[in-house]
């Protein structure tokens, strides 16, 4: 059997040699690629080789009379139903599969279901496609010119590629800051598409049970309850009503934000389940999921930032143009189609702020999501940290001393910003200073005039960066309309053991040991008597899900008021049990007693067994308790983190010889899991920052296309992280606790970029876009006449 792929995609001659080792193609550790039931249909995908073209004809005669092939699914069978196009989370439509066009390279044209996965694939090979090729835009600012195709011909009365404007901040005071100041630097900033690369592809399996009219599906999601919600809504005329379907999201290897959008795959298995009655198994292929699956940042920025000749910061002024492919398939909050990128003034105090962003489309794959960041904070912790860096280089002064100088001080917090968020609490220069004490600093500067000297080139680089995290308080936040609380529904039982439920959904961050500790902790069970569950919607409270690093903002804190609420109840069964005053008793975790006898005291457990034999006349008997925690405001961790480079002049070659990254995500609940959180997170910021690009050509074909050629960093390249912490609780988190997991991919790229030019700034470089390639950095010093 020849490979299935056409060679067409990616542009690279490359296959995908289904019958090899489906797992590893599929990716390691795919949990719903396990779920395996009687009957089970497999549903395979034929992919358009255009990243843009009028579909004349598909002929499916070939493919359907391979033996085992039962149908081949196209947008024309689709529309039938109306199912032809969803909604995306922007309130933007997306096509599940196309009737008359296609928008970019790897879209999803038609389905083939079969008895068997290589059956299927070999349906897909047979599937025949008349194309007539349309012109292609790739370039957002082409895209906007004048006489630029217009892409949306779906939408009637579109006339250009213009998404939205949007924008926020004081124009007019920015304006007249950016007058009076006495120095000003300006500087575009790309930051490039990249794309998640979960280490298990996304898929689901769907089973339409016809006796008792129920869907159930287990799939690959970050949000099960909002993914429910949007499948009713979208598929409700055709009989698919809440209370009768179930998501079940199971261990997930990894998410990252990419797991957040409902791809068509998914809608394409669920409609062929209802129609056949049968289980139906779609899993993507690695090759699918980087070259078709949403994507991430592709920001085109310009910014300016202006203060006085002491180093004293005034003003920020931004203009942005977003690429979002053909849909703005984006998962953020519905009032900020730019997500949080409005956090960009960062650590500093500055009087005034201004910030537009344009959205765009191109014939790409929908972008946006919010790759291991909480909306767009990457692409501001970016700009900021690299426009104060340029900042204090133009004014010859110290970049650490620069940033000491307009850090917001602790004595500001709650501190409100340019850009109207309330910052809840900080201390950036502690979490500075223990930085360059941990790296030695003004050692390494000395070094780097010694070295300077010889001609070689070392360069420092600093982030001081503050994240936004925890959406959100719903009175801002919501998506489709979903306000953004999370939940925890605790239950104990007669034995004191417990079983726990969330919201959320854990992707690989241990949520299962966190939400045990805080119960632990809050209540004096022993962790392990305690059940945790999240992802199955038939069992867990209503949540959001998890991504933006919400999960202990919001959930963690839904579990502790849970807790104190089952505390409060415990109280009451103690004092009863205890014959004494409520209020005469006293906590120690694990048990109450009577104030000044403790041998007078009754256990969680024995108060446990109580609650359902011998509670209080007149009580209800059980204890449990469920919280839906609307947050009153997001919490904002920060850190600062200095990376040292040494830049070799022959080859380009950026090698990182110290990472030293502070983080303070207020308390810790879990310091393993948090140190494992930053490792992780640094890696994933690394990648972007040195190896992470996806390209199209003008003719819309993807250059990285797979793993041959989009680089991740392994641990071979990956230096040694050194990591330390400063603690500043979170004063309106009933822990005190703030989000951590996404912190050091925002965080650190722009630490690797200011080292970079640090080492080159007397060589003229003043700004390079990641990823810095050797090859970048080579012609660089090339430029600047510099030999080996
Ligand atoms: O939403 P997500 O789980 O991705 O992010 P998070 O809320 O930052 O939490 C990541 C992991 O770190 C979870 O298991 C948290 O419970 C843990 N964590 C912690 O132990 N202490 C903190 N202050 C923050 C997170």
């Amino acid at each position: 059997m020849a490979p299935k792929t056409s060679p067409e995609i990616g542009g690279m001659g490359h296959s995908v040699k289904r019958k090899e080792d489906p797992r590893f193609l599929r990716g390691l550790g795919n949990y719903v690629d396990d779920v395996s039931l009687p009957g089970m249909l497999y549903l395979d995908i034929v992919r358009s080789p255009y990243a843009h073209a009028k579909i004349n004809n598909i002929d499916i005669s070939k493919a359907t009379a391979i033996p085992g092939v039962l149908a081949v699914i196209t947008g024309k069978d689709l529309e039938k139903y109306n199912l032809h196009w969803m909604p995306t989370l922007m309130s933007d439509t997306q096509m599940v599969l196309p009737v008359d066009k296609v928008m970019y390279q790897a879209q999803e044209v038609a389905a083939v279901l079969a008895t068997d996965r290589y059956i299927a694939a070999d349906g897909v090979e047979a599937v025949e496609i008349d194309y007539d090729p349309l012109p292609v835009v790739v370039d957002p600012k082409k895209a906007l010119l004048p006489d630029a195709p217009v892409l949306r011909t779906d939408k009637k009365d579109k006339t250009d590629n213009h998404i939205w404007h949007w924008e926020w901040g004081n124009r007019d005071a920015t304006d007249q800051l950016f007058k009076e100041a006495e120095v000003t630097v300006k500087e575009d900033i790309y930051i490039p598409r990249i794309h998640v690369s979960s280490i298990e592809t996304c898929g689901c399996v769907a089973h339409f049970d016809k006796v008792r009219g129920k869907l159930t599906v287990w799939m690959t999601t970050q949000a099960p309850h909002a993914i429910r919600t949007v499948f009713a809504l979208v598929a409700g005329h055709v009989g698919l009503s809440e209370e009768k379907i179930q998501i079940i999201s199971p261990d997930i290897g990894g998410g990252f934000g990419g797991k957040v959008p409902v791809y068509p795959g998914y809608v394409i298995a669920v409609a062929a389940s209802v129609l056949t009655g049968k289980p139906v198994k779609w899993i993507e292929d690695r090759m699918e999921n980087i070259q078709a699956d949403s994507f991430a940042r592709d920001y085109h920025i310009t910014a300016e930032l202006a203060g006085k000749k002491d180093g004293t910061l005034t003003a920020l002024r931004i203009k942005t143009l977003a690429d979002h492919g053909y849909t703005d398939a984006a998962a953020n909050p519905s009032k900020f189609p730019a997500g949080l990128f409005h956090v960009c003034t960062g650590s500093y105090d500055l009087k005034a702020a201004h910030v537009e962003v344009d959205g765009v489309y191109t014939n790409k794959p929908p972008g946006g999501i919010a790759y291991r960041c909480s909306f767009r904070v990457t692409e501001a912790v970016h700009t900021i940290e690299r426009m104060a860096d340029l900042m204090a280089h133009e004014l010859g002064m110290d970049a650490a001393e620069f940033r000491m100088k307009n850090f917001i001080k602790p004595e500001q917090f709650p501190y409100k910003s340019a850009l109207d968020w309330e910052y809840d609490s900080g201390d950036y220069g502690k979490a500075l200073q223990l930085a360059m004490d941990r790296v030695g600093y003004n050692e390494l500067r000395k070094e780097q005039v010694e070295k300077r000297a010889r001609g070689e080139l070392m360069g420092i680089g600093i982030s001081s960066f503050t994240e936004i995290v925890g959406a959100g308080p719903s009175k801002h936040f919501d998506i489709l309309g979903i306000k953004m609380f999370d939940s925890a529904e605790i239950r104990v039982h007669p034995t004191g053991k417990v079983i726990a439920r969330f919201g959320t959904k854990s992707q690989g961050q241990g949520h299962e040991t966190t939400y045990a500790q805080i119960i632990a902790e809050e209540l004096g069970f022993p962790v392990d008597g305690i059940a945790v569950e999240e992802g199955d919607t038939d069992t867990a409270p209503y949540g959001l899900g998890t991504y933006a690093s919400r999960s202990t903002p919001v959930a963690a804190a839904a579990c502790a008021v849970a807790c104190r609420k089952i505390k409060d109840k415990a109280r009451k069964i103690a004092a009863y049990l205890l014959e004494a005053h409520e209020d005469d008793l006293e906590w120690e975790v694990g048990k109450f007693f009577v104030k000044g006898s403790p041998d007078r005291a009754k256990t969680i457990q024995e108060i446990s067994l109580a609650a359902y034999t011998n509670h209080p006349p007149g009580m209800e008997a059980g204890l449990e308790a469920v919280n839906y925690y609307d947050p009153p405001n997001l919490t904002y961790p920060f850190g600062s983190y200095i990376c040292v480079v040494d830049i070799d002049k022959g080859t380009g070659e950026v090698k990182i010889r110290r990472f030293v990254a502070v983080d303070d995500c207020g308390n810790i609940i879990n310091p393993m899991i948090v140190e494992g959180q930053i490792h992780g997170g640094l890696t994933m910021g690394l990648g972007p920052a040195l190896y992470e690009e996806i390209q199209y050509d003008e003719s819309g074909n993807i250059l990285q296309g797979s793993f041959m050629n989009y680089l991740l960093p392994t641990a071979v390249e990956t230096p040694n992280w050194e990591t330390d912490k400063t603690v500043t609780p979170s004063p309106h988190h009933p822990l005190g606790a703030k989000g951590v997991g996404e912190s050091a991919t925002v965080g650190a790229p722009a630490a690797i970029v200011n080292a970079v030019v640090d080492a080159l700034w007397h060589l003229g470089v003043r700004h390079v876009d990641i990823p810095i390639t050797s090859a970048k950095v080579w012609k660089l010093l090339r430029d600047a006449g510099v030999r080996e």
